[in-house]
């Protein structure tokens, strides 16, 4: 059994413990206090979460994925999906019944994962106020008490044209649920921190912020060296401190990397720098595919950029010095060139710094001698 996950919750033996943060988000829910949980993309909310749940045992989580959410519709399908994975089906219909069968509900079965399926009426919930009834339903639900809602990926919500709507429903069925806690979560900072920090908002100032970063380095390293030692193979605090670096301390990229180190590691091994560029050459190997597309994809410009904040990092992307190293005519041109790879997803940016989604398309560019 490999004992590192990434690309997916982790749960269990597999989670890294986060006392500070489980405990601040379990005593948040258990006094039904709206918690905003920001992040960068692949830190470890959602699981996080999970987390939580399982701490609070017989409480009842009502987790609502909101990752690629483009109509109202999609948004009361997850609601009301995520709320018939909760209880028997039986009683799931004749509640869906009572609260949403003005959106003429169908109900099936994913055949991948045997779990329900709602899809509401497409052209009846066009009208942002379908969310209401979605919300009455989630009420219902909430009598009896012990019981939470997650809305993941919440900043989701806006890329839909009549999402400053939908967050005007929401906000007014929360306040009416006093004792229950909402656990809203969103991967990209500034989108999420904006829904919950501006006043013209509806939820301004509607709930406590915890931030999740990076595990810290001294919970991490002796979790990371005895998931090694399960398999037989010794890691040191150096070893791993060399992956933290290397990787930025992002959680997933963290595990992907150790995850790597044990494909490329045999039983009894002595993790040294030999099974650390042989662990990089197998993520190359994974993933050089993928890369050769992203960059394949780029004009001149905005690769010589990239290979720019490969080289030399994000910050100052503007000052004379960067535009000569990469060789851009003008900082209209770099800022178009950044526009441009922030919008593919290769870069983001972050309290000023341009930063790479994924270091080890950086590593892969600097490897190839670019
Ligand atoms: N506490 C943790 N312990 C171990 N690995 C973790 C932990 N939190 C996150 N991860 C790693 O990060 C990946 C992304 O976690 P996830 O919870 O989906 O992050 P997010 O919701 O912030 O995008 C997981 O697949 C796992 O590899
Ligand atoms: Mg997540």
């Amino acid at each position: 059994m490999k004992p590192f996950k990434y690309g997916c919750v982790v749960t269990g033996d597999a989670f890294c413990p986060r006392p500070a943060l489980q405990k601040a988000l379990v005593g948040n829910i258990r006094d039904g206090q709206n918690v905003v949980l920001v992040g960068e993309r692949r830190m470890g909310k959602t699981s996080l979460v999970y987390a939580a749940h399982a701490a609070l045992s017989k409480w009842r989580m009502l987790y609502v994925d909101l990752l690629n959410v483009r109509t109202t519709a999609d948004v009361c399908n997850r609601a009301a999906t995520a709320a018939a994975a909760m209880g028997s089906s039986t009683s799931f219909a004749d509640r869906a019944l009572r609260f949403i069968g003005r959106l003429r509900p169908t109900f099936s079965v994913d055949p991948q994962t045997g779990s329900p399926v709602v899809s509401v009426d497409a052209r009846t919930a066009e009208d942002p106020r379908s969310l209401d009834d979605v919300m009455s339903l989630v009420s219902d639900l909430s009598r009896g008490g012990k019981f939470f809602v997650v809305f993941d990926e919440f900043q989701e919500i806006r890329k839909i044209d009549a999402g400053d709507q939908l967050l005007a429903v929401l906000r007014s069925r929360i306040q009416l649920l006093q004792d229950t806690c909402f656990v809203f979560s969103g991967s990209v900072r500034d989108a999420i921190a904006d829904i919950f920090s501006n006043p013209a908002s509806p939820f301004f100032k509607s709930a406590f912020a915890l931030t999740v970063g990076p595990v810290p380095d001294d919970d991490y390293a002796p979790f990371l060296i005895r998931r090694f030692a399960l398999g037989q193979r010794k890691a040191d605090r150096a070893f791993v401190d060399r992956i933290f670096d290397f990787t930025g301390r992002t959680t997933g990229d963290v595990q992907q990397f150790c995850s790597a180190v044990w494909n490329a590691s045999d039983p009894g091994d002595v993790l040294d720098d030999a099974a650390f560029k042989a662990a990089l050459a197998d993520i190359f190997a994974q993933e050089s595919g993928a890369f050769e597309g992203q960059t394949a994809s780029l004009t001149r410009f905005q690769f010589k950029t990239l290979v720019a904040v490969a080289r030399h990092g994000g910050r100052n992307v503007f000052s004379r010095e960067f535009l000569n190293r990469s060789e851009l005519p003008s900082a209209a041109a770099a800022s178009r060139a950044l526009g441009a790879l922030s919008a593919k997803g290769l870069l983001f940016l972050h309290l000023g710094e341009y930063k790479f989604f994924n270091p080890f398309l950086r590593a892969w560019l600097l490897s190839n001698g670019y």
